[in-house]
């Protein structure tokens, strides 16, 4: 699957998100090595801080499925610019799925920005601090 293609889905999958308070809609599509997809969508939470973007509920969809190797993330908003990951979900991305992950980011042009997972967090926290 190309990045355009994974891209699209992301735009499909915004459609699913659950954003009442922000109404900032954001959708997500992570691919594994094995080429298959796992979409998902912002959910907001009354009490606020219980909000998980877009990019965590695909990764942890596709974990319980018993993924383990990821090659790309797409990610697309509304917006009229990128939308980039949230220093949380970054966080999450690089524990899950590694610095080499691509992330591409698609925009409301249907633009693609892409970059590395490794660019977007340097000196990341990893689990090697915790052997
Ligand atoms: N959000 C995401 O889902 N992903 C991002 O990359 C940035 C922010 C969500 C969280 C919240 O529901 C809304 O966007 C506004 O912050």
């Amino acid at each position: 699957m190309d990045y355009k293609e994974l891209a699209q889905k992301a735009v499909k999958a915004k459609s699913k998100a659950l954003p009442p308070y922000s109404h900032f809609h954001v959708g997500a599509a992570i691919l594994t090595d094995e080429g298959k997809v796992y979409l998902g969508g912002n959910i907001e939470n009354s009490s606020y801080s219980l909000t998980i973007c877009a990019e965590r509920v695909a990764v942890f969809k596709a974990i319980s499925e018993g993924e383990r190797n990821f090659k790309a993330i797409a990610i697309a908003s509304d917006d009229e610019g990128f939308c980039s990951p949230c220093g949380a979900c970054r966080q999450v991305l690089n524990d899950l799925c590694g610095p080499e992950l691509e992330v591409i980011m698609i925009n409301n042009k249907n633009e693609l920005k892409i970059i590395k997972l490794s660019e977007l967090l340097p000196l990341p926290f990893g689990d090697d601090k915790l052997k």
